[in-house]
């Protein structure tokens, strides 16, 4: 059975402080990790000292992002390499603001996310969907294409452990979240592109997420959809009260 996931991207916010509390203030306050798999990603620059106060806790840590070479002349680039050796487990590729305001396209985020994999990094690939795609003819085509060029050349082995959120942008930090339906919508889609990849096996082993203005009001709803296997949630996850609702919807 797959096991709910429940993550946090703080984005450029909050400071190492603040997010060293946070982990202080959750501690021993999350749920079994059998049960849902807590993740947070945050800055490159608080890493270090969230791993070292994470000491004995199941939350997961990951980046917001990382380049695609291991290492090299690429100056002020964050190294998978480097996020593995200290501990982190998990990254974010693709999220609609990397793509926005980095220019990030498909193929960058394919190679992210061979970078990820061959450093033991599990990659949360986000799948973005603007307003104006959304009310277009090819608004399938574009989230197919995103799912299809993250995952090029990627073999079985590692995209059964790929986690890939449907974040539409109209979305996010928006407060204007997609319907129930729209988000599970977006995730079926997601699901079904995986199994035309790959296998309708895999593509049931894989975890969807939706992204997009989530909080504890509105997570229970979205949580209950078939193809949605747990959230990525930004704004709601910057105050660890909130963080810790969302992260123990199972157990309510
Ligand atoms: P939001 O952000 O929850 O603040 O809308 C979600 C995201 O960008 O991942």
């Amino acid at each position: 059975m797959k096991i709910p996931f429940v993550a946090g991207n703080w984005k450029m916010n909050l400071s190492v402080d603040e997010a060293v509390k946070f982990l202080q203030d959750i501690k021993g306050k999350l749920p079994d990790p059998k049960v849902t798999e807590t993740c947070i990603a945050a800055s490159p620059l608080f890493l270090e000292s969230m791993i070292q106060e994470n000491v004995g806790s199941s939350l997961l840590i990951s980046a917001e992002n990382c380049f695609y070479e291991d290492e090299g002349a690429y100056t002020g680039e964050t190294s998978p390499k480097a996020l593995h050796e200290m501990g982190v487990t998990h990254v974010i590729i693709g999220h609609s603001e990397r793509r926005k305001y980095f220019n990030e396209t498909d193929d960058i985020i394919n190679k992210k996310v061979h970078a990820a994999f061959r450093n033991h990094l599990t990659p949360i690939v986000c799948c973005d969907e603007t307003m104006s795609r959304r009310e277009s003819s090819d608004r399938i085509s574009w989230v197919v294409s995103q799912v299809t060029n993250a995952l090029k050349s990627i073999d079985p082995q590692q995209a059964q452990h790929i986690i890939v959120a449907y974040e539409p942008s109209w979305a996010i930090g928006s407060g204007k979240t997609a319907s129930t339906d729209e988000a599970e919508e977006g995730c079926y889609l997601i699901r079904q592109t995986i199994a035309d990849l790959y296998s309708d096996d895999l593509a049931n082993q894989v975890r969807v997420l939706y992204g997009g203005s989530v909080n504890d009001d509105n997570a229970d709803e979205i949580l209950a959809q078939t193809d949605i296997d747990g959230v990525l949630a930004g704004g709601a996850s910057l105050k660890s009260d909130s963080f810790l609702k969302l992260a123990n919807f199972l157990q309510k």
